[in-house]
C-alpha cells in the first residue's frame, strides 16, 4: 500500500513506539494512583453557583491499624523538633501521611479535652462555626472520625449505632441525627487533641475557611480569618514569603490534592506562659471585645506572633509547634486541616541531645522577616544566651562532638 511505501515506514514505526510508550507509563500511573477516572484526569469539578461541584469518588481509606500499646495515661507525646541547622528556606514543608498517622492522641488528652470543655464553656461560639454551605463536609468529617477512631483507638472510642462512644470522658456522640445537636465542628474538636478547619472550593477555584473549631491556636483568631481564601488568611497573616514563595505552589496544591494522598506539615513558634489556648504575651485574646479597651489607645492592633512583648525570663518561654495534617474528603470533596499544639518549656528540650545546638542554629538562621513574624527580637537574647550554654555543657560533656553533631536530624524529630 501507498501507505507503507519509500521513508514512511520507519517514521510509522517511531509514532507506533512512542504511542506504545506513552501509553503503557499512562495506564501504570493510573492502575497505580486512582481509583477513578475523574481523578486520573485531575477534573473532577464542575463549576456550580458560587461553589464548585464536586464529583464524589469511590475512595476508602484502608482500615487503620490499632496504636501499639495505646494507653491513656502512659503514651507520651510524638516528640517533634522540626528545627535544622541553618540555613532556612521559606517552602510549604509538605512531607506525605500514612492513613495511620492521621490523629495522634497520647496522655495529654485528658488535658487538652479540660482546656477545649473550658474554652466552650467561656467562649463556645466564637471558636466553632460552620457555614450552612459546609454542613455536609463537616458532617462527613464526623463520619470519617467515628470510623477512624475505634480502629486506631479502641481502648478510647467505641462504634455505636448512632457514631461512637468516649469511654474516658463518658461522651456519646450521635452523628446521624439532624440537625446535630451542637455545631458538627465542635463535636469534632471534643473528640480529638487537635484543632480542625474545612477549606471548601468556590467557583472562582479559590479554597474557603467555611467550618472550624479553633480553640487551642496560641495566636489567631476564627473570626479574623472565617470565610477568608487561602492566600486571604495568609495575606492578612503577614506570613512571610507568601507572594513570593508560597502562593502558588500552595494554591495548585490544594486544587489537586486527591483523596488517596494526604499530607502532613510541621512549624514551630515560642510564647510566654504554658496556655495552649493562647500566648500571653500577645496580651488579651478578646481585647476588641472589652469595653474602653481599644478606645483608651492600649491596643488596636489583631494579636499575632510579631505583636508579643518580651523581656520575660527563660523558665516562662515554651517552644510550641504544630503537627499539620491535610487530606481532601471523597463524599463532599472538602479539605480537612487538622493542627495538633505540642507544648515544652524551653528549659525541658534543651536537655534533649543535640537539640539546644541546632535550636539556636535554626533561630539565628531565619531571615528578617521570618524572624519578625515570629517575634524574634522579644525573646532572642533570653533564649539564645540560653541555648548556648547548654550546647557548651553538651559538648564539654562529650554528648555532642563532631561526629554525631548532625546524625539526629531526621526531620520532623
Ligand atoms: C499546604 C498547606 C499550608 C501551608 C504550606 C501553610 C503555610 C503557612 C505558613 C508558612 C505559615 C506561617 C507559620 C508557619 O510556619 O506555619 C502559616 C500560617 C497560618 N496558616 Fe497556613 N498553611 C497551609 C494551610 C493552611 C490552612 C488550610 C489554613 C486554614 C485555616 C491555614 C491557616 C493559617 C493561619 C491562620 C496562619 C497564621 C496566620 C497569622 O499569623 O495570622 N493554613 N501557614
Amino acid at each position: 500500500m501507498a501507505l507503507f511505501a519509500g521513508n514512511q515506514l520507519p517514521v510509522l514505526v517511531i509514532v507506533f513506539v512512542a504511542v506504545t510508550i506513552l501509553g503503557s507509563s499512562l495506564l501504570k500511573k493510573y492502575f497505580r494512583s486512582t481509583t477513578n477516572l475523574f481523578e486520573f484526569f485531575g477534573n473532577t469539578r464542575t463549576t456550580g453557583q458560587g461553589f464548585a461541584k464536586w464529583i464524589p469518588v469511590a475512595f476508602q481509606r484502608s482500615v487503620a491499624q490499632p496504636y501499639p500499646n495505646w494507653d491513656l495515661y502512659a503514651t507520651k507525646p510524638i516528640p517533634y523538633r522540626p528545627f535544622r541547622y541553618g540555613p532556612y528556606y521559606i517552602t510549604m514543608g509538605i512531607r506525605k501521611m500514612q492513613w495511620d498517622e492521621w490523629i495522634e492522641l497520647d496522655n495529654l488528652y485528658p488535658k487538652y479535652h479540660a482546656r477545649k470543655l473550658e474554652r466552650i464553656a467561656e467562649r463556645g461560639s466564637k471558636l466553632s462555626c460552620t457555614a450552612p454551605e459546609a454542613y455536609d463536609g463537616a458532617c462527613e468529617l464526623l463520619e470519617e472520625l467515628c470510623a477512624y477512631l475505634p480502629e486506631r483507638y479502641p481502648s478510647l472510642f467505641q462504634s455505636t449505632a448512632v457514631g461512637i462512644d468516649n469511654r474516658y470522658t463518658g461522651e456519646s456522640f450521635n452523628i446521624l441525627k439532624r440537625p446535630l445537636v451542637e455545631d458538627p465542628m465542635q463535636m469534632a474538636a471534643r473528640m480529638i487533641q487537635d484543632d480542625v478547619a474545612m477549606m471548601f472550593e468556590k467557583a472562582d477555584g479559590e479554597y474557603h475557611l467555611l467550618a472550624a473549631s479553633v480553640m487551642l491556636p496560641g495566636a489567631w483568631r476564627l473570626k479574623d480569618k472565617f470565610g477568608m481564601s487561602l492566600s486571604e488568611i495568609h495575606i492578612s497573616g503577614d506570613v512571610p514569603g507568601y507572594k513570593a514563595k508560597l502562593e502558588k505552589s500552595m494554591t495548585k496544591f490544594f486544587q489537586r490534592i486527591q483523596p488517596q494522598s494526604p499530607f502532613l506539615r510541621n512549624n514551630y513558634f515560642f510564647q510566654v506562659g504554658d496556655d495552649l489556648a493562647w500566648n500571653r504575651s500577645l496580651g488579651l485574646e478578646n481585647f476588641d471585645e472589652i469595653d474602653g479597651y481599644n478606645g483608651g489607645g492600649v491596643k488596636t492592633v489583631k494579636p499575632h506572633w510579631g505583636t508579643a512583648s518580651g523581656g520575660e525570663a527563660i523558665e516562662h518561654h515554651y517552644f510550641r509547634t504544630e503537627r499539620q495534617s491535610l487530606r481532601r474528603l471523597p463524599r463532599t470533596g472538602a479539605i480537612v486541616f487538622t493542627f495538633r499544639t505540642y507544648l515544652h518549656p524551653v528549659t525541658q528540650i534543651a536537655q534533649e541531645p543535640g537539640v539546644p545546638g541546632r535550636l539556636a542554629s535554626a533561630v539565628r538562621s531565619w531571615g528578617a522577616d521570618v524572624a519578625k513574624y515570629k517575634g524574634r527580637a522579644n525573646y532572642e537574647d533570653a533564649l539564645l544566651k540560653y541555648l548556648d550554654e547548654k550546647h557548651k555543657e553538651q559538648v564539654e560533656q562529650g554528648i555532642i562532638n563532631e561526629d554525631n553533631i548532625k546524625e539526629k536530624e531526621t526531620y520532623p524529630y
